[in-house]
């Protein structure tokens, strides 16, 4: 059963008031709210069992360790991957990225390489790459989207060649929603020899995955976007690709045997787990999971459907508007802009009436650039929102536009 009033009840923020109005959260893909039960297990971890993980024989040390690994075994299971050692636990999904392309990418970028990245990534799967390709003497390949915002699959065999080391793409555009089809983009870019990387950050919240179906060489996401604390990020990886990786962090807990002349590391996945892990977030990790699955996941995705679809029909309305993507596999947002009025003005006066959403370039400036735009209004939606919280957006966007033209 999908009841969002019990769903609303188990986020405590959503019954605050904003300039004495009732919150309407609707940034949900900057980053979501958290269920009361993802905050009890945090509390629990501080008031009844912190300790250090894998560092000590004491009793708190192995509770917080087994808790820890229990959270690890959470996440694989949730998203596919055969191994829980394939699972490690870094402060978000930039920073997953980053080690796949400091530690994978420095080893086996060479120069004259290319990577093919879609038009569509987030900054945090481009601009790695491109510290990446400076530094190795490589070349970075765009695949385009076109205007409605599907992605062009068609075009990848042309960018593809026996250079090519690199396949990076998105589950789920932050900005236009677009959801492409992956399968066909992992089985290409495996067939010129490539890896593929995959952004899971948007995807991994609004229908999940399943990282061995897909097939996928690398798979990163943050927790705070899946309702869960911030500071925690996933990256999962293939096993042989991980362990011919070089550590990209060295420090604590992340080795075999030190000593000046030699040190040797740890095994997947602690070798990339330097330093104290963020384990309190990593549990609290395991509970926002484990409340997703205590709900209908179908019913979810089916409700995120409906919000998507009744937004866009209630903006569309709108003399002036246009929303950005309307691919035909899209994820629960809305990105849009109103002729003559300013994306920042039009988030202000949505603030003033309760209403949060995002606004400003959404850290994918080559989508903006690409509609010749310098910014839109974001409206993304998560599980606990309503069609109330809908009819209510597109008021207040009448609203702003009447009062800003
Ligand atoms: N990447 C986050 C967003 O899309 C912050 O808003």
């Amino acid at each position: 059963m999908f009841d969002i009033n019990k769903i609303r009840e188990d986020f405590p923020i959503l019954s605050r008031e904003v300039y004495g109005k009732p919150l309407v959260y609707l940034d949900n893909g900057a980053t979501a709210q958290k269920p009361k039960m993802v905050m009890e297990a945090v509390e629990k971890m501080y008031n009844e069992l912190n300790a250090n993980v894998h560092r000590g024989v004491h009793y708190l040390s192995e509770e917080s360790t087994s808790l820890f690994e229990e959270a690890r075994q959470t996440v694989a299971d949730y998203i596919g991957a055969p191994r829980k050692e394939q699972i490690i636990f870094t402060a978000g999904a930039t920073a997953s990225l980053n080690t796949v392309v400091y530690a994978w990418g420095d080893k086996f970028i060479e120069r004259g390489d290319n990577i093919v990245i879609s038009e569509m990534e987030h900054h945090s799967n481009l601009v790695p790459w491109q510290l990446l390709v400076a530094r190795r003497g490589a070349e970075i390949r765009m695949l385009p989207f076109d205007d409605s915002g599907e992605l062009m699959t068609e075009k990848l065999p042309s960018l593809l060649d026996e250079r090519t080391k690199v396949v990076a793409v998105t589950q789920a555009s932050n900005t236009l929603g677009t959801r492409p089809n992956l399968k066909p983009i992992i089985e290409m870019a495996h067939r010129a020899g490539a890896i593929a990387v995959v952004d899971g950050c948007q995807g991994v919240v609004h229908g999940g995955v399943d990282v061995e179906a897909l097939d996928c060489d690398f798979y990163a996401f943050s927790g705070h976007k899946l309702y869960a604390p911030t500071g925690i990020g996933v990256l999962y990886g293939k096993m042989e690709l991980l362990e011919a990786m070089p550590p990209f962090m060295g420090g604590g807990d992340m080795v075999d045997r030190v000593s000046f002349e030699k040190t040797t590391f740890a095994p997947v996945p602690m070798k990339f787990e330097a330093g104290t892990a963020n384990y309190i977030g990593a549990i609290g990790l395991g509970a926002a999971i484990k409340y997703l699955r205590s709900l209908d996941l179908k019913a979810v995705e089916e409700h995120e459907q409906q919000l998507m679809h009744r937004a866009t029909t209630l903006l569309e309305e709108i003399d002036g508007l246009r929303i950005y993507g309307h691919a035909a596999d899209k994820s629960s947002l809305v990105s849009f802009n109103v002729e003559g009025v300013h994306h920042y003005d039009m988030g202000m006066i949505l603030d003033k009436l309760g209403i949060a959403v995002r606004t400003g370039q959404h850290c994918a400036e080559p989508v903006m650039t690409h509609y010749g735009v310098t910014g839109m209004c974001r409206a993304s939606f998560a599980l606990y929102n309503t069609e109330e919280e809908v009819e209510l957006l597109a008021k207040g966007v009448r609203r702003a536009v009447s009062m800003l033209r």
